[in-house]
């Protein structure tokens, strides 16, 4: 006898008969019989269509949060009717952020409406106290069945709702848990439904891993028409938020918030924040004018190369990207003579930030030269360009903001891509065609009593460390 298809309540994967496990995520006893909705067919009652130039754009005006590092990376607040996925992992302060939105819009006469679907009232009230006065629209529901979300909020019709968290939205008619992706997919369906109903602005929070493991949240992706990320690391303070995509406006924006005990604050500031604790004199240490999206940002690129402990070497990268370090690596190695291949070798972006662009090359070249010489940089120089195979250092985007941005740090000394245009006034600059010319300059701009090393003499000094 032909088998009905099934489909698996846990990961939605759909199989042709039934199975004791699913084949795609390999679950026990979750595939159930798929039975096609009935869809009942619209008598057709055709749009009419007119000229495009014709159409009246809509007016949607952006009503504003009153967090100005939101309203910033959403160009102006949410727009009316609106679906927005806040993504970060775990920890990051995402209900921190939403309950300061939502505080926000409620302060400013709106109704805004909090389903707390993971924590307590109680909990959020708790979290709530830190962040100062609570207005009287802000309201709160602990709820996390479909159906009764929906009910409240078609009976209170808040300006703005937000879910926290859509993975532990549950309808119970469905089958799956919460937060497999059957029921993510409702839960998704169905609040976005009800904000294009002429209903409220909405906005739904979801999990991320690192990795991106959980395929969760990203299958909303295209329902909703903005995806922001929030993102940082747990154990510093710095936040970043950006729009991913955005229907209503440019994504290149970023909102910059620390994470104080009172709530997060915005920071106006991010590169001397980012710069408090950096440390003279240390070998490995290189300033790094990097973009995000239109703000300019000076990282500390550092690097350590120590010879290995045990087994084969090490290479970690945090906040920079590793692929960009094995070309780095292997741009030294081949174009410049500084062979690192057996030493362990350590980078990271300070401040738990994230520099993946091809402009930190330089930086990381001159941080590993200047690690494996044990010479320090001076603390006033920058750099940025990115490094080609050829070893040769390229132009990037944005240069004038970059430096305007090094000069208003006080920083002095850039060392820049032979083709980029001029610095401003005060600011020496020092002018690479290639990864070796500019570890020459290393030498050049030694730390008070450290001899001069060219690359020669770095190729000397290197080898010295690789046994
Ligand atoms: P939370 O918003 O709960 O993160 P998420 O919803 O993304 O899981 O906040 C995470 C951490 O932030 C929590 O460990 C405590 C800290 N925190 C502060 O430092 N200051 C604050 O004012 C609040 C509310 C939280
Ligand atoms: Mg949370």
């Amino acid at each position: 006898m032909r088998q009905p298809p099934h489909v698996c309540s846990a990961c939605g994967a759909s199989s042709p008969r039934w199975t004791g496990r699913c084949a795609t995520c390999g679950e026990w006893n979750t595939l159930v019989e798929s039975r096609p909705e009935r869809v009942a067919v619209p008598t057709v009652d055709a749009s009419v269509p007119i000229p495009l130039a014709e159409v009246l754009a809509a007016d949607a005006p952006a009503t504003p949060t009153g967090i100005g590092e939101l309203d910033r990376v959403l160009a102006g607040g949410f727009v009316p009717s609106s679906v927005t996925l806040l993504g970060g992992e775990p920890g990051i302060g995402k209900s921190t952020l939403v309950l300061q939105a939502l505080a926000g819009v409620a302060a400013s006469g709106r109704r805004a409406l909090l389903v707390a679907a993971e924590e307590s009232a109680a909990q959020v009230r708790q979290r709530a106290e830190r962040l100062g006065p609570l207005p009287s629209e802000l309201w709160l529901v602990a709820e996390h069945r479909l159906p009764a979300i929906e009910e409240v909020v078609r009976a209170l019709r808040p300006a703005v709702v937000a879910v926290d968290s859509i993975q532990t939205v549950f309808e119970p008619e469905r089958n799956g848990s919460p937060g497999s992706l059957v029921q993510v997919r409702e839960a998704g369906g169905r609040l976005v439904r009800l904000a294009k109903a002429d209903g409220p602005v909405v906005l739904l929070v979801g999990h991320v891993t690192k990795d991106g493991a959980i395929a969760g949240p990203r299958v909303l992706e295209h329902l909703v028409d903005t995806v922001l990320s929030f993102e940082g690391e747990r154990h510093h303070a710095l936040r970043l938020l950006r729009a991913l995509k955005h229907r209503f406006g440019p994504t290149g924006e970023l909102g910059l918030f620390s994470m104080d005990p009172d709530g997060l604050a915005p920071v106006g500031d991010p590169s001397s924040l980012l710069l408090t604790d950096r440390r003279r004199g240390i070998p490995g240490s290189v300033v790094v004018a990097a973009m995000e999206g239109r703000r300019p940002l000076l990282v500390e690129v550092q690097a350590l190369v120590s010879e290995p402990v045990s087994g084969p070497p090490r290479r970690s990268a945090q906040g920079l990207d590793a692929g960009r370090l094995a070309l780095i690596l292997a741009v030294l190695a081949r174009r410049v003579g500084v062979e690192l291949a057996r030493a362990d070798i350590f980078v990271s972006a300070v401040g738990g930030v994230r520099v993946q662009e091809p402009a930190a090359d330089l930086s990381l070249a001159l941080a590993l030269a200047s690690a494996a010489a044990g010479v320090a940089l001076p603390e006033d120089v920058v750099a940025f360009g990115e490094v080609g195979l050829g070893g040769e250092v390229r132009q990037v985007a944005q240069t004038d903001r970059r430096l305007a941005e090094v000069a208003r740090l006080g920083f002095r000394r850039a060392v820049l891509p032979a083709s980029a245009p001029p610095a401003p006034a005060g600011i020496e600059e020092l002018r690479v065609r290639g990864v070796a010319e500019a570890i020459d300059a290393l030498g050049l701009w030694r730390e008070q009593g450290a001899g001069r090393v060219t690359s020669g003499g770095l190729r000397a000094l290197a080898s010295l460390g690789n046994g």
